[in-house]
């Protein structure tokens, strides 16, 4: 599929294992989750782009790169997007977060915003929304559209399972958007549950099932 990235690395098919697992423990499940975040946010921000800065090594002056401009923003779809979030700031301690709270009518599956907040300076920097799943793909769209409504030109999403459906929809409404994800899955499921998956991300990070 043309702008989604699949990152196969082995270390994040290792750990998409053990999140997969329903053995895997409330705490587990967190830690992973925030393994997984920083091994692909190594990867989706390898376009970042940087400046020169000049420095003093023990040795002599040079200049060497540092991340450019204003840098980037994280936009997490609450409440499972935060489960990304500690590790993606962990690299960039110097991002700024954004928060856009959706959640998905039973019936209609489709996305109802309550929350949003976004730094006011959003424009300027490089976004990556994060949801570790991308299921009917429907939030997806709704929060890049929210991004977009802020004149942010440069935008990835990031996510750890993708369904085949999602990225459908995702394409038809941003196929300029590219999709950074370590699984396409087989297919969703009448309640807009990603099979094989991971089961309700937001329920296995907070515990609440
Ligand atoms: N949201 C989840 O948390 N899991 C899915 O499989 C689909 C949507």
């Amino acid at each position: 599929m043309k702008n989604v990235h699949i990152l196969d690395h082995p270390l994040i098919r290792h750990k998409l294992t053990f999140l997969r697992d329903k053995r895997t423990s409330t705490k587990e499940f967190r830690d992973i989750m925030r393994e997984m975040s920083m091994l692909m946010g190594y990867e989706v921000m390898r376009n970042l782009p940087t400046e020169q800065v000049e420095i003093e090594t023990p040795m002599e002056i040079m200049r060497s790169d540092v991340l450019a401009g204003q840098g980037l923003c994280i936009v997490s779809i609450l409440r499972a997007g935060n489960g990304l979030l500690d590790g993606l700031l962990q690299l960039v301690p110097t991002a700024s977060v954004g928060h856009i709270g959706l959640y998905r009518d039973p019936d209609t599956l489709i996305p109802v915003e309550y929350y949003l907040k976004f730094p006011e300076d959003v424009a300027s920097r490089s976004v990556i929304v994060v949801d570790p799943m991308l299921a009917t793909g429907h939030s997806a769209v709704a929060a890049i559209d929210r991004v977009r409504d802020m004149d942010v030109t440069d935008v990835k999403f990031l996510c750890i399972v993708a369904s085949p459906e999602g990225l459908r929809v995702f394409q038809d409404a941003h196929p300029d958007v590219p999709v950074y994800t370590a699984s396409i899955d087989r297919q969703l499921d009448d309640h807009g549950y990603i099979l094989p998956g991971i089961g309700d991300a937001g329920d296995r990070i907070y515990g609440t099932k």
